[in-house]
């Protein structure tokens, strides 16, 4: 039997959150069970501050989803902003709302509720004024600077729909989004600032916005470096947003209009344009960050991800401030200036609830435990993890040198499409196993299907699907309706399929074991094999690629390509392949290794058995399995010996 990790004390004490006790836990699963719609109606009432509160739960379900969205609360009316903001005045004006630390430790800004509040109306106005009103896209490419929060926020007051693309997208990938959304309209800022280095954000814009018929760049000036400025479509965010009123009245918008564009990688083409909406995805966002990290009035909560990313959205912006709490915002990485930066800000800020990823994890046990045990971590009570699963030696390292066995350690497993938390522990409730995101929140119904398609009973392994709706669930792809049914109700109809394998032990704890599709995620970034490939063949030197993931002690994954060449391997070919997909993807698009071969093994029909090039790459060569049915067998030789020089 795997160990188990009781709730400590001092986290279950004062339980502040909607689910407390474990009898509570079991009762609201149930309640969510068996009248999802009428369950989830009463929370929406009771979470979110309204216009005109609906009627209506949930309309819709996976059996006709391609006729027909699913829709929740479709007929309530509001201003997300409300929520975040306006509502929290009375009560929590002079509350810290953002906690801004910048790259360089101990640049500190605090915005409290009535700043941020009067700052978003600014913003609001000055956008209205650049003639952004409902339904308009707006591109977000913007570092970790409290106005990119500000931006998200004064568009959703004004009705608009946002997009923020992560600050380290190439300028093709910008402009494919651009396009794709049809947006008018970009906020960005001169520069960012990651680990002591700049980041040309700007510059990126420009070489994005060329030819596109993006109205106007509305530009925040952050680090002073000088920019070009495009005459009568760039504007400076300092020039119209200080001088705007401070008081704005939110646009009214109905419960499903669309909030946010968020893209993401999947198995083929080009990532696709998730929509999530005003009503449900915020009650989501609410309601889980409420729930699964026990949110308390005074915690100090830090979510260190990027805001380019889904979690940054739900537990950076929308989550924290919809529940009025104290909500971190990091510029920096976790290794600058050393391995004891976030825990040198948790000694300094007070933090009370930490959010990272497993691969940051990893990264800073490679340090060893001086850089943590130099800080007073003495404020923490409970420790999040996100991304990608998590090994149970860093799930231990966290939990025993990190929050010296004092905190619950919540592997929080979601997506994208699911706007938030779906399978975790709740802080003060569930026992824990490391490296298991142990159960289901209220309102999420797993399924695991076997590899015959039928229904895994009890304990198991196979493809993790969903089946039924829930209120943060993702409601199409922009523009592709048809793309996003085919995405996720085409292989077993009537339910949502995750694209992660998972297996269920004799306690009913999950263990997600990874993406069962084309999908590599490396350090919690997620990209699919082929963008790599198409970006690969895009030039003259490769014939064919075939990208795969392998095994990575610090990021998860890694990335191995195969290529084929047209002609004789050049000096520097990894330098110039790795460029190519920078300039097609971004900086994070990095291929770890690179194997020449002199062709990709194929059936006859000339189906490439990417399964053989998964096993070479891990390092499973011995398990090949039936390799008969190739044209041409002897080139397994040849990938062998390739892969591992
Ligand atoms: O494979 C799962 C992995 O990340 C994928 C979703 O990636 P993305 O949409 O970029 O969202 C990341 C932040 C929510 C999932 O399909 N994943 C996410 N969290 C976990 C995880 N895998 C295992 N355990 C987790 N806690």
């Amino acid at each position: 039997m795997s160990e188990t990790y009781e709730v400590p004390e001092q986290v279950r004490r004062g339980a502040a959150g909607p689910v407390r006790t474990r009898e509570e836990y079991l009762d609201t699963y149930h309640q969510a069970q068996n009248d999802p719609s009428g369950y989830w109606l009463q929370c929406a009432k009771h979470h979110l501050s309204w216009r005109t509160p609906p009627t209506l739960g949930l309309q819709g379900s996976y059996h006709t989803i391609a006729e027909a969205p699913l829709r929740w609360f479709a007929d309530g009316r509001l201003n997300v902003t409300e929520s975040c903001l306006d509502r929290h005045l009375a009560t929590r004006g002079d509350k810290v709302a953002i906690l801004w630390e910048g790259d360089e430790p101990g640049n500190v800004r605090k915005l409290t509720y009535r700043e941020l509040h009067a700052e978003v109306c600014r913003a609001a106005n000055a956008l209205a004024a650049l003639g952004v009103g409902v339904g308009d896209r707006v591109i977000i490419y913007m570092g970790m600077v409290p106005e990119a929060a500000v931006a998200m926020l004064a568009c959703a007051r004004v009705g608009a729909v946002h997009s923020v693309v992560f600050g380290g997208f190439s300028a093709d990938s910008l402009r494919d989004r651009i396009i794709d959304c049809g947006a008018s309209v970009v906020i960005t800022q001169d520069e960012g600032r990651r680990g002591g280095r700049s980041i040309p954000l700007k510059a990126t814009t420009d070489e994005a916005c060329d030819g596109q018929s993006v109205r106007a760049v509305l530009v925040y000036r952050h680090t002073g470096t000088p920019v070009q400025m495009v005459e009568g479509r760039d504007v400076w965010w300092q020039d119209v947003v200080p001088s705007a009123a401070a008081t704005h009245t939110a646009v009214e918008v109905g419960a499903e209009d669309p909030l946010f564009i968020l893209y993401t990688s999947g198995s083929t083409g080009k990532p696709k344009g998730l929509v999530h909406t005003s009503g449900g995805y915020l009650l989501w966002a609410t309601w889980t960050c409420a729930t699964t990290f026990d949110l308390r009035e005074d915690d100090v909560f830090a979510c260190v991800a990027d805001i380019g990313w889904i979690t940054g959205h739900s537990y950076i912006v929308y989550g924290p401030l919809a529940n009025g709490a104290t909500t971190l915002m990091f510029e920096s990485t976790p290794l600058h200036p050393d391995a004891g930066r976030y825990w040198d800000m948790v000694q300094r800020h007070r933090i009370t609830v930490f959010y990272t990823a497993p691969t940051a994890i990893r990264a800073l046990a490679a340090h060893g435990t001086e850089p943590v045990q130099r800080y007073d971590r003495s404020s923490l009570r409970v420790l999040g993890t996100v991304g990608e699963p998590i090994n149970p030696d860093a799930w231990r390292w966290y939990h025993q040198v990190v929050g010296e066995g004092r905190c619950n350690v919540v592997d929080t497993w979601w997506q994208t499409e699911t706007g938030g938390h779906m399978i975790t522990p709740i802080a003060p409730v569930t026992a824990t196993k490391p490296g298991s995101a142990t159960l289901p929140l209220p309102g999420v119904l797993p399924k695991l299907l076997d590899d015959k398609d039928r229904e895994i009973v009890g304990p198991g392994e196979g493809r993790l699907c969903i089946r039924h709706p829930w209120p943060g669930q993702a409601r199409t792809v922009w523009g592709d309706h048809e793309r996003y049914v085919q995405t996720y109700f085409g292989t077993f109809p009537g339910l949502y399929f995750t694209g992660d394998g998972a297996r269920r032990d004799e306690h009913g704890y999950f263990w997600i074991t990874g993406r069962v599709d084309d999908v590599i995620n490396v350090a919690g970034h997620r990209m699919g094999t082929a963008e790599f490939e198409s970006a690969l063949v895009s030039t003259e030197l490769v014939a064919e690629a075939a990208v795969v993931p392998f095994p990575h002690d610090v990021k998860g994954q890694g990335v191995m390509a195969y290529v084929v060449l047209r002609g004789e391997a050049p000096a520097g070919l990894a330098d110039q392949l790795n460029g190519v997909c920078r300039t097609a993807i971004g900086a994070h698009a990095r291929i770890d290794r690179l194997a020449v071969i002199p062709g990709l093994p194929k059936t006859r029909s000339g189906k490439v058995m990417r399964r053989i090039l998964r096993k070479v790459a891990e390092g499973r060569s011995d398990q090949l399995g039936d390799v008969s049915t190739l044209a041409d067998p002897s080139v397994v030789q040849a990938i062998i010996a390739a892969a591992g020089s």
